[in-house]
């Protein structure tokens, strides 16, 4: 079992190559931007560890990760849009630098250059691959519309908010570690505990994402801080701060959420450290994963070759970026 740093650098080495036609170049310049400004490569990374957990990495495995980066990549060009989004991984993104319709067109094609590379596969569990693949894809349409919705609503409890972070964020990490324990010849028991696994982290990673949307240093972060707070996004952070305020404050946050004036962020931000939202956040992280990680117990391999994973787990929810 290799570490989350060897493997990434190995999949760079793979990713790293000409995905796209040179014409037209103002369609796929963009494309190529947007691949070129890197990202942590996360999930095609865990889809390697999935299969690496039970077995020796399989050629398929690589073009399954390869596909699943592309669509990760396509749904955040798309998300940036829909967001607002100026900045991301410390640059322009692809709609501000390059206009809407393009933005929307690259991530199109993206998404096409993604079944290219699933459509290489052809070991026997191909087929369930590809469902596999659909289903998370179709979830996180769903989780990000939901997303959407939960703009314009002012009553968002803890369990929608759960139910749509689930969706539009870990299904795609458990689907990852699924596809790649499938490649690896996992079976049924081990398939579901490493996706319960990747799923109970990704709720970590979008509560790490959610609270460094908020509080993080924007030099690191990558993202324009406030932005959620802006788009008047239902994030776990405004969710307990309304949960936990007292009348008064109550008051004054509902009160900020309707305006949309520079100091709302700062007002917003100022709530939401009254409410003690930095210390839930940590717990809520905790939470989450040591269930992952109790999941990750229960999976029928040798303690010593998941500790990868375990290292994986860790780094994502104590990220900074
Ligand atoms: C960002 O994902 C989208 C979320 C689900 C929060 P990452 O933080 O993995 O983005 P990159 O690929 O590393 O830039
Ligand atoms: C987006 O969540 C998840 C997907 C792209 C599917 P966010 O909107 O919180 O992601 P960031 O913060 O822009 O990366
Ligand atoms: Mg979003
Ligand atoms: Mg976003
Ligand atoms: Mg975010």
């Amino acid at each position: 079992m290799q570490t989350f740093s060897e493997l990434a650098t190995q999949f760079s080495a793979y990713f790293n190559k000409e995905h796209f036609p040179q014409t037209p170049q103002s369609l796929y310049d963009p494309a190529r931007y947007f691949l070129g400004l890197g990202g942590k490569r996360v999930r095609p990374v865990a889809c390697l560890m999935g299969n690496e957990l039970f077995d020796d990495l399989k050629g398929d495995t690589w073009n399954v990760a390869v596909a699943i980066e592309l669509f990760h990549n396509f749904t955040l060009i798309h998300d940036d849009i829909m967001d607002k989004a100026p900045l991301r991984r410390n640059q322009p993104t692809v709609h501000h630098k390059y206009g809407e319709s393009t933005a929307l067109l690259a991530g199109d094609v993206m998404l096409v250059a993604a079944y290219e590379y699933l459509n290489k596969i052809t070991v026997p569990v191909a087929s369930k691959i590809v469902n596999l693949f659909n289903k998370s894809a179709k979830e996180v349409c769903e989780g990000q519309q939901l997303d959407m919705d939960f703009e314009q609503s002012l009553d968002v409890d803890f369990d929608a908010y759960l139910h749509m972070i689930n969706l539009k964020t870990s299904v795609l990490l458990g689907g990852s570690l699924q596809m790649g324990a499938l490649l690896g010849g996992a079976g049924a028991r081990n398939q579901n505990l490493i996706y319960e696994f990747g799923r109970k982290l990704g709720l970590a990673f979008q509560v790490q994402d959610d609270y460094l949307d908020a509080f993080g240093d924007p030099e690191k972060f990558g993202k324009q801080t406030g932005g959620d707070i802006m788009a008047n996004k239902k994030t776990f952070l405004l969710i307990h701060a309304l949960q936990t305020a007292t009348a008064v404050q109550r008051q004054e946050l509902n009160a900020l959420l309707q305006t949309n004036t520079p100091d709302k962020v700062h007002g917003v931000l100022k709530m939401f450290q009254q409410c003690g939202v930095d210390a839930w956040a940590v717990e809520l992280k905790e939470r989450y994963l040591q269930e992952a990680l109790q999941h990750l117990d229960d999976i029928a391999v040798v303690s010593k070759r998941k500790e990868p994973l375990k290292q994986l787990a860790l780094f994502l929810i104590q990220r900074e970026h």
